[in-house]
């Protein structure tokens, strides 16, 4: 599309302003954003700026055309309801105006470019209604155009009322226009609306590093989706994990942009194969949930675009969403729905994102500020929005021609909706098949943690003494608008219950099952194990499976104490008082770990045998879990997130959550593993970690540079061990530093192999693009790949490389020039090597 040239042009100042952003022949500056493709990339394309009926049909267009495209010729046809249909032929050069032969009833203008060969290389086609234009995704700047101020105040605030009961709201309908009302939902882990089937959680998803199942989950979502009716799926959330204790960890993806992106990706493209939408959120720097409503994330330029935005930047790009969700909180000084750099000036003249931005519920910022932003849809509406849109406009506060870009890109996304395009919703969730899909995903997703002495999987007819009230207050998902109203759950208990191959002792069992189901509360409630209780349960079984459990929420953050990121005292007694009787029996010990984020480990995980971390797995957690103890599934999860030893030791731990106005994101570019590798400090578990029941070995690493600037990375694994399994093979990239500080090192590249049996190996190929290697210079605002040499390493986790090799580039490469944007006014403190 940026080859082609404008040929015609027939609009007035406003629309152009508005049809740039769906065309793309703004200027462009050099960055990904060009990779988006464009909805008709073919050699030719209109855009209508304007239509109107009456006793003549006038249209305005541009012709977008590729060079050696030129010299044809567009014809116009009206084909009315009732009368006779009118054609037009005219070159690209004349204005389109012809007799209406009658308007009434519906209308369909159809445009059509031919080559000189004879050949229709574009078509776009209207609509019109007694003479008034509809919505087509064709006519859109049209519509805008016809559209009242009222109407444009109302389109750019949403509602809630009257939606689906829980849905989450809705976009405003103009019936004279053709334009229907769409509805959103939330949330990362299935749908919050209706009884439905709940997933494993984003975390979970990312942790397997697999993004086709990935994509077949989120494919799964979008169809329940549709299934209730709902246009728009409101995730997924991709803000970065920054800190152990953020309360929605669990509905992010990952501490790493990159892993963040690949899994985004996938999760989007899943989704949006159905029809239905996906919605990335929340952009940007929301990565606590404390004070996230006022504080500004106080961050350094290069953190905050090679951290807090590429995933981001990346997803837009390979993904296409249909929309993006602003966050609650500032971004050095600016909340994020009012602010004109990150939502104009990144989002879409460097990114050229054309879908809907809405800003999160009940965010603050004045509406008349967000539609200045190109924050277009504000969530919900409130009553008095249009009255202050309209005074807005008449005072000068809101920029008429950005209101009509922010109702176009509302548009836009209403003309790709399932309510606009017929698809078939409203059928019902396909409950047998998607639990299926829950089970196996949430299997896949498991990582473990500690396995001496092959203590899992355990062996066929094992019976199991089972602890801790998350044994039968599993904790499916996170609270909050990620919560899910599933159609059933199976928790841990029941699905060793429902096991073939292993069996649940019930003694055990039923202390926990009787005092939980008197309990109320879900999070707190906690029995202890005394040591003679657990000796009696050693007696009568093989072996010792205790799940720790939290709930993490919406809106609240984790915290360092007892209870939460610590064990309290009744679970250290019953990991202790447990261990010490099954272990005097010559009996092992497993610990479950289902929990939103990483908690410590290192006081007690030496008292015991095995440990694996389920998350939050969904509804399904249970039979999941009985697949994985029984080997019937070998895990096949890493982390997505480093399990630090002790809360001081992350990087930012004094900074978190900073207070009511500021959080300053002390950490910088070193997230997690980027810190923990670059000041040496030790962890308890490193990002990208898991074992297996098998083992892998690594050969043959090769690195071999493309000739547009990409690498391609190969490597041979090898199962040595005795059961079949799957491994995560990751890449990491040390960078020079000729210009910019660098960390250590940074994941550039990963790739999982299919199910290896015993002896057999798998040459995986691993492509390593110009955006996995660029740093972000802040004096020169440019993404550049540096001149030096470059370390890649073959890793099975950033805490375990397995061979390197080098590569030189010996010229700096400026990746893209950008503008510098969202900068703190004053570098916040941070830091440094
Ligand atoms: C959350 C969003 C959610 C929205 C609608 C907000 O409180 O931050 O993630 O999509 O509510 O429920």
């Amino acid at each position: 599309m940026n080859k082609r040239i404008t040929v015609l042009l027939l609009s007035i100042m406003l629309l152009i302003s508005c049809a740039a952003c769906f065309t793309g022949c703004n200027k462009k500056e050099k960055s990904p954003g060009n990779a988006i493709p464009e909805d008709n990339d073919g050699p030719a394309k209109f855009t209508v700026t304007a239509l109107s009926v009456s006793d003549k049909i006038k249209i305005s267009y541009m012709l977008e055309l590729e060079p050696g495209a030129e010299g044809g010729k567009v014809v116009v046809t009206a084909k009315p309801q009732k009368g006779k249909t009118v054609k037009a032929t005219l070159s690209p050069y004349g204005s389109a105006e012809i007799d209406c032969p009658d308007k009434a009833g519906v209308m369909t203008v159809t445009l059509a470019y031919t080559d000189k060969n004879g050949n229709e290389l574009t078509k776009a086609e209207l609509k019109a209604k007694d003479g008034l234009i509809q919505l087509t995704p064709d006519g859109i700047l049209p519509v805008v155009a016809a559209m009242t101020d009222e109407e444009k105040a109302h389109l750019i605030t949403g509602v809630s009322e009257p939606l689906k009961p829980g849905a989450s709201g809705g976009t405003y309908a103009i019936e004279r226009l053709g334009i229907p009302s769409i509805t959103v939902n939330d949330g990362p882990a299935g749908m919050r609306y209706g009884t439905t089937v709940w997933y494993p959680s984003v975390m979970n998803l990312t942790s397997s590093w697999d993004t086709e199942l990935i994509a077949k989950v989120g494919k799964a979502i979008g169809e329940d989706s549709l299934a209730q009716g709902i246009d728009i799926i409101l995730a997924p959330g991709m803000n970065i994990q920054k800190n152990v204790l953020g309360g929605r960890n669990f509905e992010y993806c990952s501490e790493d942009p990159l892993l963040t992106a690949f899994a985004a990706t996938a999760y989007v493209k899943g989704v949006q194969s159905t029809g239905e939408g996906a919605c990335l959120k929340h952009f940007a720097g929301n990565e606590q949930e404390t004070w996230r409503g006022s504080a500004s994330s106080a961050v350094t330029e290069r953190a905050l675009r090679e951290i807090y935005l590429k995933q981001f930047q990346m997803t837009v790009a390979a993904a296409s969403p249909i929309s993006i969700m602003s966050s609650y909180n500032q971004v050095n000084g600016t909340y994020t729905s009012i602010n004109k750099d990150l939502l104009t000036g990144i989002l879409r003249d460097e990114w050229h994102f054309r879908g809907l931005v809405m800003s999160d519920w009940g965010s603050a910022g004045a509406v008349e500020d967000k539609v200045n932003a190109q924050n277009d849809l504000k969530m919900p509406g409130d009553a008095d929005d249009a009255e202050h849109i309209i005074a807005g406009l008449a005072e000068g506060r809101v920029d008429a021609a950005t209101l009509d870009i922010c109702c176009a890109h509302i548009l836009y996304t209403i003309a790709k909706s399932p309510t606009f395009r017929g698809i078939k919703m409203n059928t019902g969730v396909d409950f047998d098949a998607h639990n299926r899909i829950a089970e196996e995903a949430a299997a896949d997703t498991f990582v473990l943690l500690k396995n001496d002495n092959s203590t899992l999987p355990l062996k066929k007819g094992t019976t199991v003494a089972i602890f801790g009230n998350g044994s039968y207050q599993t904790v499916y998902g996170g609270d909050g608008s990620g919560s899910v109203s599933p159609n059933e759950t199976v928790n841990i208990m029941n699905g060793i219950r429902n096991s073939a191959d292993i069996t649940l002792i019930e003694d055990a069992y039923n202390i926990f099952e009787r005092c939980a189901a008197h309990s109320k509360t879900n999070s707190k409630f906690d029995i202890a194990v005394s040591a003679e209780y657990a000796k009696g349960c050693a007696d009568n079984s093989d072996t010792a499976v205790i799940v720790i459990s939290r709930k993490a929420c919406e809106g609240e953050d984790n915290s360092p104490t007892e209870g939460d990121f610590l064990l309290n005292e009744r679970e250290s007694d019953m990991i202790r008082n447990v261990s010490e009787a099954f272990h005097a029996k010559g009996k092992k010990v497993t610990v479950l770990i289902n929990t939103g984020s990483p908690i410590e480990v290192c006081s007690w995980r030496d008292l015991v045998d095995a440990i694996l971390f389920i998350g939050y797995p969904g509804q399904e957690a249970g039979n999941a879990v009985a697949s994985v103890l029984s080997g019937k599934v070998a895990p096949g999860g890493k982390t997505v997130m480093t399990w630090p030893k002790v809360y001081s030791d992350t990087p930012a731990y004094d900074h978190f959550p900073g207070n009511s106005s500021k959080a300053v994101y002390y950490e910088d570019i070193y997230v997690g593993y980027r810190y923990y590798n670059t000041f040496g400090v030790e962890v308890a578990y490193p990002f990208g970690y898991g074992l297996s029941y098998t083992q892998f070995e690594y050969s043959d690493f090769s690195i071999t540079e493309n000739a547009d600037g990409s690498f391609t990375a190969a490597v041979t694994v090898t199962n040595t061990g005795n059961t079949s399994g799957r491994e995560i093979a990751q890449i990491y990239v040390s960078k020079p530093e000729t210009t910019l500080e660098q960390p250590a090192l940074e994941l550039c590249g990963f790739a999982k192999t299919g199910l290896l049996q015993p002896g057999k190996s798998e040459t995986l190929t691993i492509e390593i693009t110009p955006d996995a290697l660029t740093s972000y210079d802040t004096r020169g605002s440019r993404y550049i790949i540096d001149r030096g040499v470059y370390t890649f390493s073959a890793a099975s986790s950033a805490g375990s490389i397995h061979a390197e090799q080098t590569v030189e580039v010996k010229e700096l490469r400026v990746v893209y020039d950008v503008e510098n944007r969202c900068a703190p006014a004053k570098e916040p403190e941070h830091i440094k090597k």
